[in-house]
């Protein structure tokens, strides 16, 4: 038992740090999880007490920071209290060391003895930050599979310019993002509402409308305000899953708990879907995707009078949800594949052609000739429609149609 510990206070995170040069930055993270209502305590490496040192973690925390498993006067056991204590454990910045040693499940410090103690039910986030080449190195990228398909979640580096000055991915989520994603998992702990029915699922959702680029200042766009797909990926992290919402321009801020993908054209959505969609155990495709994008995107402002702006060429762009259902079963793994469907007649018929023809596993259909349900509107008037039923829905808000569509998607994926 951990002394000086109010058991029934906030969430309890577990902060460890590692050697890397973005320590700095998990003090800022400390300081919003605290202001969050957390109560945070640290444990560091050797290496990352070289960038940031224990009166810094002490005078924040004001606790004992936890460093050295035998000289850490909190508990006699550190590393089984320390696990055992959090509701929440967070790895940042996770070195390429650390993260090797977690996927072999070495314990020879602290950190690494306590990571190895965390029991298997408590959420375990993960926030990498490295040298670019050393985050693309196959052992790195192998190492960061393994964690992930036990069930650890990653906030996974951005590109940028690194400290050592290359240019590329390694870059340290920010710190946002990082936050909301403990905080999503805390809210799933301290929620009392115990849903956990999505929890281990890795989900992608894709949101909004897609801009097709005629030249460098216009574009084809379409109404879509993206509300219900970001509706549908808040209420999966509220029930515990990992998501990627890959998302078109739009004016909404990124759900809680939600790692945001930001695409502008059909195609750069397209291969962020594929790319999230590897190791996805369901997708959700509610974004409007644009159905034709301009063959000859001009790297000019097109002059009205002379250069045909009435006469654009526009070729199909691909079908996201027909390339993601197609692939659904590879790898002897069954992944359930949702679509939507925005009709303004023969609703169940039209979508249920929708369903073949695209072979995903259900589609939601959305009637979009009334004032009550579709693009920009606060509700929506849907019908699902799967293989072997139908299941039609009054009006609801674009949250409880979440809600409603999640609880088939957990059935189906039982039964
Ligand atoms: N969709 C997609 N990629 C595209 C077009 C659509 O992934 N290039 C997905 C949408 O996200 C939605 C579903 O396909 O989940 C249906 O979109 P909808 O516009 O209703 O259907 P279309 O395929 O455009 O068919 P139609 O125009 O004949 O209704």
């Amino acid at each position: 038992m951990l002394k000086g510990i109010d058991q029934a206070a906030s969430p309890r995170v577990l902060l460890c740090v590692c050697g890397g040069i973005a320590v700095y930055k998990a003090v800022e993270t400390m300081r919003l999880l605290q202001k969050a209502g957390c109560e945070v305590r640290v444990a560091s490496t050797e290496g990352a007490l070289r960038f940031v040192g224990k009166a810094t973690w002490e005078g924040l925390t004001h606790t004992k920071l936890a460093s050295d498993i035998f000289d850490y006067t909190e508990s006699a056991i550190p590393h089984i209290d320390l696990a055992g204590w959090a509701d929440v454990v967070l790895v940042m910045p996770a070195t390429a060391n650390v993260m090797a040693k977690m996927a072999c499940g070495l314990a020879d410090d602290l950190v690494t003895a306590t990571l190895l103690a965390v029991p298997a039910t408590t959420p375990l986030v993960v926030a990498p930050a490295m040298n670019v080449h050393m985050w693309k190195a196959a052992a790195t990228q192998a190492n960061v599979s393994t964690l992930r398909e036990r069930g650890m979640r990653f906030v996974m580096p951005v590109s940028g310019r690194l400290a050592c000055d290359d240019v590329g991915e390694g870059k340290l989520a920010p710190i946002d993002d990082i936050t909301d994603a403990v905080l999503g998992c805390v809210g799933t702990v301290a929620s009392g509402d115990g849903d956990v029915s999505m929890s281990g699922l890795r989900v992608l959702v894709t949101a909004g409308p897609t801009h097709e680029a005629i030249d460098p200042v216009r574009y084809i766009a379409n109404a879509s305000s993206g509300k219900m797909g970001y509706a549908i990926a808040s209420e999966c992290a509220r029930r515990g899953a990992e998501v990627t919402l890959v998302s078109g321009p739009v004016s909404l801020p990124a759900p809680a708990g939600v790692t945001r993908v930001d695409v502008v054209s059909a195609a750069d959505m397209r291969d962020a879907s594929v790319a999230a969609f590897a190791d996805a155990d369901v997708a959700i495709c509610a974004a409007a995707v644009a159905d034709y994008t301009p063959a000859h995107p001009a790297d000019h402002k097109l002059k009205k009078g002379r250069e045909c702006l009435d006469l654009i060429e526009l070729i199909e762009t691909s079908d996201i949800l027909a390339e993601l259902s197609a692939t659904k079963d590879a790898g002897g793994k069954h992944r359930l594949v949702v679509g939507f469907a925005a009709e303004t007649n023969d609703l169940a018929d039209n979508a249920r052609a929708k369903l073949e023809r695209k072979g995903c596993d259900l589609i939601v259909a959305n009637d979009v000739s009334r004032a009550d349900s579709g693009f920009g509107s606060d509700t929506n008037r849907v019908t699902f429609v799967f293989a072997d039923g139908v299941e039609e829905l009054p009006t609801l808000s674009k949250e409880e149609v979440a809600v409603r569509l999640l609880d088939r998607i957990v059935a189906m994926r039982q039964g």
